[in-house]
Parts: structure tokens; C-alpha cells; sequence
């Protein structure tokens, strides 16, 4: 099925960072297929600026290594390297400002920076952008991590908000990038079915899943200093939460969307000191297995003692109408045995069994969103049994594989907000007090964590984290769904009628 391309308006979007790992691994590539897609106009710029001397023969040999052999045209391939510019910047003194000033100065074009940095940078070029007059109706997006805690976070957002509007701002969760939790909000918005049972009434649970087979992957730098719960939780996780539990917004409207992501945020429930052991648990990998083979601990990795988490399970609550009650268990961790990010909302068992003890269990309805690896919605629904031999009942999913549906190669998320970020939709990006909420309920954890004194607790590379996971969730009465064991997972043990 042919996608509708929507061609944006002329513009120059300058990479701070152009030579680093996410200009290399996501922007340009995302920028490519956008342009092969016909998406970008004629005349739009891709300027790279980076502390690196170079010029830009070089910068688009480098870019031609990054765009991938994706199997397109030498035509193809040619009129995006052309868009290339390379200017040698540096963030903090005064080399590159100038020559940066004069590329744009004659530009009418829409104009992105798109700060491909790490956070301690974000301040001086803004700084640097506002006293070059650069930054007068640009926009600026900035990616996590902003802040490592609400106090790092709201001086981030300040220096930030000295140069440029609120307006102008794109944080980036690529999260909210990815086609299935867009679909999250289609699903639950475009059809009458469920949001009449959309609450807790009719949900017993959701469980969020975000589980990764690899390690710290060459990052442990960044990583060892942020932890799961900085580095997936804060965002990412809070964000599909947000969608999922958020009332209907009156439109698609940035605003309209985040102030309803933003009442979730504040309603979650805080967990202090005293709650933080029974709902929360962190782990940290040992050696084991993965990739297919042994692979090393997150220590030898690290090649030091840490207590940074690689494992983070929480058992979250949202005080208001339609949700109190409703446990939201959310998991994420390294070197988990499967790639696998999933929404489920389990479904509250049907008050009576009709069918008798022969019949089989009948199995509360769950409503599975998968993210990734293969984007699909599972709708597990009980019928009859084929053929004769008496009613038995048996549990079956309804299931929509957008690969299977549509054929079509899924965009990366950033092609996605990257043309939003041109096109000046703010909807799939975090506002600020939606970061700052989403800290203020963090950094609790992280204290009574720190507090403690207790490392995280060990698990076996390949394993899905540490026993007190499992702990976690059956003390409630739950269990965690596991891709395999799904079919036959019954959820909650007094949930169904036997
Ligand atoms: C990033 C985290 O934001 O998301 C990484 O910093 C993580 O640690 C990654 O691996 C996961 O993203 P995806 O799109 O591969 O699920």
C-alpha cells in the first residue's frame, strides 16, 4: 500500500554534533529516507556542524558511509549528499559562529537546530546561537538526558527557555516517535469499543514492558551515570503510560495532548521511602548468556565496582476516576532473553461462568500493543472450541501484524519527528512541565534507592531480571506476561473461572 508523502516546506536544519553517534546512527539516515520518500523539498539544507575539522567532501563521505548501503539509486544517493554542508563549530569558544551566521543569514527557510549534543552543551549554544542572532523563529530540539533529577532538569529547561519560546522548543522521546504507540492513541480514539471500558470498572491491570536483549553496547560511559530508571523509565515508559492512561484529548492539538499526558503525570501516586521496597526493584546483570553466546556482567563491562541499575521494575498507581485501583506494572533491563516492548491491559474476569468446570478456564480479555520487534495489536478474546465433543472454551487472539496488514517498510521514528519538528507539530514531544513532572515523581525512587544502602539485585544475563520482580507483581495476585508463555498465562490466578 503506497504512503501519502506530504512535501514540507523549504528549510535548514543545522546538526550540532553532526559527527557523533545519533547524527550517525539515526538523524542521517532518518533524513535520507525522508528525501528518498520526496518528502524534502529542493534547496533544503542539512547543516552539519561538529568541533572536528573537516570540510564537506569530507562530512558527505562520512554521511555516505552513514546513510547505509539501503539499496537506493546513485541518484538518490547524490542529491541528498548534495543538501550537505559542513561548517567546523565550536561550542563553547568563537570558531565556526561566524561562518555559521553567514550560511543562514540569507535564508528565508524554516530553520532547526537540532542540538545532537550531550545536555552540558545545550546552555552555551543556545547562548552562542542567541548572540550570533541565530536563534530569532528558529526551533531547537534537544534529546534526553535532559537533567539527571528535577533540580538538573529545570535548570536544563531554563537555560534553554532564556533563548528560545516555549513554542520553539522540540524535546524529543523517540518513544512517541514510534508508529505503535502513535496507533495507541488510534486505537483508543478512533474506535467506540474501548473507551468505554477503558477503566477501572473493566481493567484489572496494564503491564509495560521494555525489555532489551543487549548490554550497555560501548555507551557504559553515559549509561553507568543514569541507570534504567534515568534512562528508560523517565521518559520512554512514563510517556507510554501517559498515552494509555490519559483522558481523550479534545484534539490532536500539542497542547490538548500534552495537558492530558501532564494531568497523568500528576496523578501518579509518589512513592516514598516506605513504599519504594515493596513496589519497586532494581537489578544489575551478571555474566551470561546473550548475543548468542557468554556474554561479560555489566561490572566487567563498567571494569569497575557500580550500583547503577540495568533492571528496573515498579509498580505504579494513578490516584484519579478512572484509575485508582489499577496497578500499572512497568519493566524494563538490559540482557533480558528477548527484544520485546508491549502494552498490555488486562482485562477484569467475566463476573460468572456460565460453562462449568469441563468447559476449560475462562480467561480474562487482554489487549496486547506491541511495539517492537513486530508491531502488532492482540485482542485475546475465549470462544468455543472447533467441532464436537461439548463446549470447551480456549483463549485466541485477534491479532493485527501491521507488517502482515500493509507491507509497508515502517519509518524509523526519527524521520517521523524530525519532519514534525519542520512542519512545527509539537504534538509528539514533551512540553516542559511534562519532563519536570515526570522527574518529581522519579526522584523519590532514586533517594530511597540511594538511601537504602542496598545494591541492585544481581541476575543472570538472559534471565528476565531478579526473582524480586516476580515478587513484585505476585504479590498482587499477577504475574508477568513472557512472550511464549503468554497464550497460556492466566494473569491473575483468582481472575479466571475455572
Ligand atoms: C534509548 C536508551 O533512549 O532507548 C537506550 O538510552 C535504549 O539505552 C534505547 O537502548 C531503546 O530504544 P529502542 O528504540 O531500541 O527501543
Amino acid at each position: 500500500m503506497a504512503s501519502r508523502t506530504i512535501v514540507v516546506q523549504p528549510f535548514d536544519l543545522v546538526i550540532v554534533g553532526a559527527t557523533g553517534d545519533l547524527a550517525r546512527r539515526k538523524l542521517l539516515p532518518a533524513l535520507f529516507q525522508r528525501d528518498r520518500a520526496g518528502q524534502i523539498p529542493p534547496g533544503a539544507r542539512i547543516i552539519g556542524a561538529a568541533r572536528r575539522t573537516m570540510d564537506t567532501a569530507a562530512f558527505r563521505a562520512e554521511a555516505d558511509i552513514a546513510i547505509g548501503p539501503a539499496a537506493p539509486t546513485p541518484e538518490e544517493r547524490a542529491r541528498f549528499l548534495a543538501r550537505l554542508v559542513y561548517v567546523h563549530l565550536d561550542a563553547t569558544g568563537e570558531a565556526g559562529w561566524k561562518e555559521l551566521a553567514h550560511l543562514l543569514h540569507a535564508s528565508r527557510a524554516i530553520r532547526v537546530f537540532y542540538l545532537a549534543t550531550g545536555p552540558e552543551l545545550f546552555a552555551p549554544l543556545c547562548e552562542g546561537l542567541a548572540r550570533h542572532g541565530l536563534a530569532k523563529d528558529a526551533r531547537v530540539v534537544v534529546e534526553k538526558p535532559i537533567g539527571r533529577d528535577l533540580e538538573s532538569a529545570m535548570a536544563v529547561n531554563a537555560a534553554i527557555g532564556a533563548v528560545f519560546p516555549e513554542r520553539a522548543i522540540y524535546r524529543i522521546d523517540h518513544y512517541l516517535g514510534k508508529e505503535t504507540v502513535q496507533n495507541l492513541m488510534a486505537l483508543r480514539f478512533a474506535n467506540a469499543l474501548f473507551e468505554p471500558v477503558w477503566n477501572s470498572a473493566h481493567i484489572d491491570h496494564v503491564q509495560i514492558t521494555v525489555a532489551e536483549t543487549l548490554g550497555v553496547e560501548g555507551r557504559a560511559g553515559y549509561y553507568d551515570t543514569a541507570g534504567a530508571l534515568r534512562d528508560m523509565v523517565q521518559n520512554h515508559m512514563l510517556q507510554l503510560l501517559c498515552l494509555t492512561a490519559m483522558e481523550p484529548p479534545t484534539s490532536l492539538d500539542a497542547d490538548a495532548v500534552r495537558d492530558e499526558k501532564l494531568k497523568v503525570l500528576k496523578a501518579l501516586v509518589p512513592l516514598d521511602a516506605a513504599s519504594v521496597a515493596e513496589r519497586s526493584v532494581r537489578g544489575q546483570y551478571r555474566a551470561g548468556a546473550g548475543d548468542g553466546g557468554p556474554v561479560p556482567g555489566y561490572r566487567e563491562e563498567v571494569g569497575r565496582e557500580t550500583r547503577t541499575e540495568t533492571f528496573a521494575a515498579l509498580r505504579a498507581e494513578i490516584a484519579n476516576w478512572r484509575w485508582a485501583g489499577v496497578p500499572f506494572f512497568l519493566r524494563t533491563g538490559k540482557r533480558l532473553p528477548q527484544r520485546i516492548s508491549e502494552i498490555v491491559v488486562a482485562f477484569r474476569p467475566v463476573p460468572h461462568n456460565a460453562f462449568g468446570q469441563g468447559a476449560g478456564l475462562v480467561l480474562p480479555n487482554r489487549l496486547a500493543i506491541r511495539l517492537q520487534p513486530d508491531e502488532s495489536i492482540d485482542l485475546w478474546l475465549m470462544i468455543k472450541d472447533p467441532g464436537p465433543g461439548g463446549m470447551r472454551l480456549r483463549q485466541v487472539a485477534l491479532n493485527m501484524s501491521f507488517d502482515r496488514a500493509f507491507g509497508v517498510r515502517n519509518p524509523d521514528a526519527y524521520e517521523r519527528l524530525l519532519m514534525d519538528v519542520v512542519r512545527g507539530n509539537q504534538t509528539l514531544f514533551m512540553r516542559r512541565d511534562e519532563v519536570e513532572a515526570a522527574w518529581r515523581w522519579i526522584d523519590p525512587i532514586l533517594a530511597a534507592w540511594d538511601a537504602s544502602g542496598e545494591p541492585p539485585r544481581p541476575y543472570t544475563a538472559g534471565t528476565w531480571g531478579p526473582a524480586g520482580s516476580v515478587a513484585l507483581i505476585e504479590r498482587s495476585g499477577r504475574t508477568w506476561f513472557e512472550d511464549g508463555s503468554f497464550e497460556d498465562a492466566t494473569g491473575s490466578p483468582e481472575a479466571a473461572h475455572g
